[in-house]
């Protein structure tokens, strides 16, 4: 079938609407029409070439939201109809890590979606006979895409597509991260370092799991405001004081539990000295620089800190967006704040511009 998509052909360059081909789905493969995506740091990174495992031409956009058009063979888990969320972090239910209750990072697909291929090694988009590669294993920057079955998580019909493709990325990380990975514990103090996507799922998440301090850190006033909105109890403008300021605050001790969501090293320091001596958890969310490394004094690990990193909030995808997805239906988290642009995808490149200039949190493209 023809599409219409956006697809960054070269790197530095601004992405190409145009029509593709796209292929029918085979085994284990599904059609997922699209309804919304939404337009994330990882998409703009790559399309400006510094992601040295990128590729180009490929259809970008990994924070999709759809209805399932038809299944390839074998196909059981989702049907026509369907409202999936899609997963770039899938769940094949088999694999050692998926049989673990451990770890969400699934082996199943991971070689042939780092290259850019469906599991079999081919690409479903093509133009004029040319393939051209998934990304993420998502490419939702377009009216449709094929993905496998493993990678679409079936959430509730009710759930409108524009806030549930928040839960394909940036959102079920931050919540994920609190929720799964530090499984916050009630009444216990929190500080989460920056206000984007992910750092104020991680406020959201601190709050349902009944912490009673949450310190929200930022360099952006606006930004805090929306961490209040998510359940921030303080909101610190960062500075060079806030790691002692953290500790001065917690007599002398520290944050039960700290969260990183900004992706500077600089900043994962703090974030690990901020934690509390004896039992202070550092969870980890941001993506460094390439090369980038965390510099740690090993005295703050002997006395008690620890230091863990967080892949997509931890969450087994298939089983536990449905979850989250099902909390903003309850009312529990107010998805709508993050959303604070709607384009078309021919805008793609204006949502780039957007976050470049850190205006709003999420732009959704509707499709
Ligand atoms: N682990 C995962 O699976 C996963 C998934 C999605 C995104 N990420 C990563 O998480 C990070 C955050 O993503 P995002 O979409 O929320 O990004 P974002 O750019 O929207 O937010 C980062 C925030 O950090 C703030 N900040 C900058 N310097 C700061 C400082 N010194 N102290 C405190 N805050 C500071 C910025 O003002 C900004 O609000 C990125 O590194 C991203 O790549 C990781
Ligand atoms: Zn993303
Ligand atoms: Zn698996």
């Amino acid at each position: 079938m023809r599409i219409r998509a956006a697809v960054l052909e070269e790197f530095g360059q601004p992405l190409n609407v145009t029509e593709l081909e796209l292929a029918e789905p085979r085994a284990g493969e599904v059609l997922v029409r699209l309804a919304a995506c939404g337009v994330c740091h990882t998409d703009m990174y790559t399309a400006s070439g510094a992601d040295p495992s990128g590729y180009a031409p490929t259809v970008l956009g990994h924070e999709g939201a759809g209805y399932v058009e038809r299944v390839g063979e074998g196909v059981r888990s989702v049907s026509p109809g369907d409202l999936v969320v899609t997963l770039f972090s899938p769940q094949c239910r088999e694999c050692i890590h998926c049989r673990s209750s451990e770890t969400n990072l699934c082996l199943a697909i991971r070689e042939q979606q780092n290259l850019g291929y469906l599991p079999d090694g081919t690409a479903r988009l093509s133009r004029d006979g040319e393939p051209i590669r998934h990304f993420m294993g998502c490419s939702t920057f377009a009216e449709y895409t094929v993905m496998p079955e493993i990678a679409l998580a079936k959430v509730p019909s009710e759930a409108a597509p524009d806030r549930a493709c928040l839960f394909a990325c940036g959102l079920s990380t931050g919540l994920g991260a609190a929720i799964n990975t530090a499984k916050v514990k009630p009444g216990s103090t929190c500080v989460v370092f920056g206000a984007g996507m992910v750092g104020l799922g991680a406020v959201a998440g601190c709050r349902l799991q009944g912490a009673e301090r949450i310190v929200c850190v930022d360099l952006s006033p606006e930004r805090l405001e929306l961490a209040r909105g998510q359940g921030a109890t303080e909101t610190w403008v960062a500075d060079d004081h806030t790691v002692a300021r953290v500790i001065e605050e917690t007599g002398g001790f520290g944050a039960d539990y700290t969260f990183e969501a900004t992706g500077l090293v600089a900043v994962m320091r703090q974030a690990v000295e901020a934690a509390r001596m004896g039992w202070g958890l550092c969870t980890i969310a941001g993506v460094a620089g390439r090369g980038e490394t965390l510099d740690v004094i090993p005295r703050w690990l002997i006395t008690g800190r620890r230091i863990c990193g967080s892949s997509f909030g931890g969450v087994k995808g298939r089983d536990q967006v449905p979850e989250l997805v099902q909390l903003y239906l309850d009312g529990k988290v107010d998805v709508d704040a993050f959303i604070s642009h709607r384009i078309g995808l021919d805008d793609v490149n204006h949502g780039f511009e957007l976050m470049e200039h850190q205006d709003g949190i999420r732009s959704v493209i509707e499709l």
